[in-house]
């Protein structure tokens, strides 16, 4: 948090006849930023820009873009893909090959890189971010959709990164009509996953936090069923949602950061501290155990490396499928806007605290603190 600040930077330049320059008119706070603020993802360095949700005006058009005008209103994705690589091809945009100008830290962490996102370190490509008042976006065509009319910039403003990754685990994870699905965490993404697996016909859609405010929001806008962890039983409560059976489908929308009452959380919180482990993974642990034989566990919250006691003995055991993907924004985008159009999808709740870029700090202490019931800080260059 020391190292935030707000600042002149270069205006972005066109280096590709493929990028668009977009003018910003809404940039938002995300929990991912979080885990690069904290220093649990180290790959930031100093001028670096943050921000990956946001919305815009097209100022700018290189020679080879086709979709886009000057003065188209966008939104964009949060990760830079080509449009054209073999992962491009089956729609696992998160995954492009071509996307991540500096692949070589993720592969050496991961075995292969992911595609690139911006403001999210050098790690991910070292694009410039969107906390900005402009800013560059490589394949415009790919990664900049065109807002309907009947669509506001509040509400597209989500549909850039939280929207797409709500409903990719629950898309991913396999919601079906009749499902009882369980979510953990409660801030935008966690709504989002919850507020899809409804749209996608769950029977029962129940979220886990411990922020009644953000539980509040959950029942009121994605009609999910609140249960606030440190007051409730989860355990029991998703057995009695469930005839004793366990929840079809468990999303875990919570990430590196989690609290947890009880010496588990003291227990990862020092080995994180140490080094020991990169993440604090209590939710995912939480999730493979309460998830029906049988059933499926999608992690969205972002994870950076090793976690330990990991429950390798339940998830094969039970017969889980567990999987995680950092959102294929490209995939959801023009279908999630439609459902914006549409009003089945709401988003704007979301932004609770709207302010000037020049309030960034402010809004990022309190996205950080959860003060004053904020969920997510939008800010306007
Ligand atoms: N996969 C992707 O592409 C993608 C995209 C965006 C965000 N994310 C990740 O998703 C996660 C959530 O993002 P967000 O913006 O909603 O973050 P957020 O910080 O606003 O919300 C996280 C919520 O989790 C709750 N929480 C903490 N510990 C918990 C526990 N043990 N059980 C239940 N709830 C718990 C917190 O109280 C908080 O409300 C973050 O890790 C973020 O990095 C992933
Ligand atoms: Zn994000
Ligand atoms: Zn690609």
């Amino acid at each position: 948090m020391n190292d935030l600040a707000v600042r002149d930077v270069p205006d972005p330049e066109m280096r590709n006849e493929q990028d668009i320059v977009v003018k910003v008119r809404k940039t938002v706070t995300c929990g991912s930023d979080l885990h690069l603020i904290g220093g649990y993802i180290p790959f930031m360095s100093r001028g670096d820009v943050l921000g990956h949700e946001f919305v815009g005006e097209v100022v700018e058009v290189g020679a080879q873009v086709r979709k886009h005008r000057v003065g188209d209103r966008v939104v964009v994705s949060s990760f830079v893909s080509c449009g054209r690589c073999w992962f491009c091809s089956q729609e696992l945009y998160s995954l492009c090959d071509n996307g991540n100008t500096n692949p070589a830290i993720t592969e050496s962490m991961w075995g292969f890189a992911p595609g690139g996102c911006f403001g999210y370190s050098h790690a991910m490509g070292g694009f410039a971010g969107s906390h900005a008042e402009y800013i560059r976006v490589p394949f415009g065509d790919v990664g900049a959709f065109t807002i309907p009319d009947e669509v506001d910039d509040l509400r597209a403003l989500f549909a850039s990164d939280s929207a797409a990754t709500g409903w990719m685990g629950a898309d991913l994870g396999g919601v079906k009509p009749g499902d009882v699905v369980a979510v953990w965490g409660a801030g935008a993404v966690g709504q989002m996953a919850a507020r899809a697996s409804v749209l996608l016909g769950a029977e029962r859609v129940l979220i886990i936090d411990r922020y009644d405010n953000r539980l509040d929001q959950a029942a009121k806008f994605a009609g999910a069923e609140p249960l606030n962890y440190v007051r409730d039983d989860v355990g029991a409560a998703l057995l009695e949602a469930t005839g004793g059976r366990g929840p079809d489908v468990c999303i875990e929308a919570v990430g590196m950061e989690a609290h947890r009452p009880g010496p588990q959380h003291a227990y990862d919180q020092v080995k994180q501290q140490l080094r020991l482990q990169t993440d604090r993974p209590s939710a995912v642990r939480d999730a493979i155990y309460q998830a029906r034989k049988g059933g499926s566990v999608f992690v969205l919250g972002v994870y950076a490396g090793f976690v330990d006691k990991f429950p390798l003995g339940a998830m094969m055991n039970k017969g889980l499928t567990v999987r995680g993907a950092q959102m294929h924004g490209q995939r959801y985008i023009p279908m999630l806007l439609d459902r914006m159009a549409r009003g089945e999808l709401v988003t704007e709740h979301l932004a609770t605290h709207v302010m000037p870029l020049d309030r960034g700090v402010e809004g990022y202490r309190m996205f950080k603190d959860k003060e004053d019931g904020c969920v997510r800080a939008v800010f306007e260059p």
